[in-house]
């Protein structure tokens, strides 16, 4: 049964992460999507997105992020662009620009889009191209400059990782000649492939700090361009407040319909939320997934007595699961986790060489080439 009639108790979500589909040409090895990405292929058809995007509206979503894998292998993103801007949301397109003529910028542009973000592997074609499994670089440097041309505000992101780290200076050179208004660097989330890759992917402590030493001095240089530099939570004393806190301000719905809390969540044995057999008003503020974690209540010790519970919520709860089994565990990044040596092992491990052995990397498939 749905209602949209419960009495709203609940915080509202700022957001509502679309992720279109997990369609992708590229085939990262970062990839924070799902392992078992074939029993994605049945998609959300327009008609269920434009009522999501609507609902997610209700209740109170001001921004929407089209994202995926790639969201431009969707042929109707205009449309649900339109839809969005119409209800006026704030939309973001997140790409890797792939199947981003100067057609299909042309009607995005006319749908009412806001912001683009465009990923980027490393600062030259031959990393990249490697990065991605796909020939790519060229591409994604002249639908930047096209994005640029258009006057749309442009994001470039780059995911930090041993493989590129140590070309950092160089990455940010790039994002300033594609005139990027912002630069995220952000270091892998160890989610998805990802998480089969980490040790290929954790770069060691000394590569971070020779990272952070370049990102300050550019910043300092490059007074314009705002540079926001995601550190790893492994080298952190404190996890972080990983979403906001659980169903506090981020809302995912994915390619099948499956509404989250976080983009990582279906690995977590919680019963499942869709938006085709729920409205996502219901789901948000009544369904068990989503009230799961909220608040402070389900904290075990150390957090439920500790006083940065309202500071970071025990963590990430997809971290707690793929490290220990237990959602409901606290993030063992944290150096008062009773499991925080598992975090310490690992980093031990990487710390050892920062040899990036690129071979070992297990790519992400195209989900039609999945059994
Ligand atoms: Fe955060 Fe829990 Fe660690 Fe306290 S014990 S800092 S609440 S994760
Ligand atoms: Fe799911 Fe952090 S990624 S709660």
């Amino acid at each position: 049964m749905t209602s949209t009639d419960a009495p709203d108790t609940s915080p509202s979500p700022l957001g509502l992460l679309a992720e279109l589909t997990y369609a992708c040409p590229l085939h990262c090895g970062y990839c924070s999507n799902p392992l078992n990405l074939s029993e994605y292929r049945d998609e959300l058809c327009t008609e269920d997105w434009l009522r999501v995007v609507g609902e997610a509206r209700e209740l109170g979503a001001l921004q929407l992020h089209l994202s995926g894998g790639e969201p431009l292998q969707r042929r109707d993103v205009v449309e649900i662009v339109r839809h969005g801007s119409e209800l006026g949301m704030y939309t973001n397109l997140i790409t890797s620009a792939l199947g981003l003529s100067r057609r299909r910028a042309e009607a995005l542009h006319a749908a009412g889009l806001d912001h683009v973000q465009i990923s980027v592997q490393a600062d030259e074609p031959v990393g990249s191209d490697r990065t991605a499994g796909t020939a790519s670089f060229a591409r994604k440097y002249e639908a930047a400059r096209m994005v640029k041309e258009m006057g749309w505000p442009l994001t470039v992101n780059v995911v930090l990782h041993r493989q590129n780290i140590d070309r950092i200076r160089e990455i940010v050179e790039l994002a300033e000649q594609l005139g990027a208004d912002r630069v995220e660097l952000a270091n892998t989330q160890y989610y998805g492939w990802a998480w089969l890759n980490r040790d290929a992917l954790l770069p060691s402590r000394a590569q971070l700090e020779r990272a952070e030493r370049i990102v300050r001095e550019r910043r300092e240089q490059l007074r314009d361009t705002d540079i926001i530099h995601v550190l790893p939570d492994y080298y952190a004393q404190y996890p972080k407040a990983c979403m906001g806190g659980w169903a506090q301000r981020q809302l995912t719905v994915a390619p099948n319909g499956d509404a989250l809390p976080c983009p990582a969540a279906q690995s977590l044995p919680l019963p499942r939320a869709s938006v085709r057999e729920s409205s996502l008003p219901w789901i948000w503020r009544e369904s068990a997934l989503f009230n799961a974690f909220r608040g402070v209540e389900w904290m075990p010790e150390p957090c439920r007595s500790c006083d940065r519970r309202d500071v970071d919520f025990g963590g990430c709860r997809c971290q707690a699961f793929q490290m220990t089994g237990d959602a409901a565990r606290t993030d063992p990044v944290c150096h008062l986790s009773p499991d925080h040596e598992l975090v310490e092992e690992v980093v031990r491990r990487v710390g050892a060489t920062e040899d990036a052995v690129v071979d070992e990397l297990v790519p992400r498939p195209h989900p039609r080439d999945q059994r």
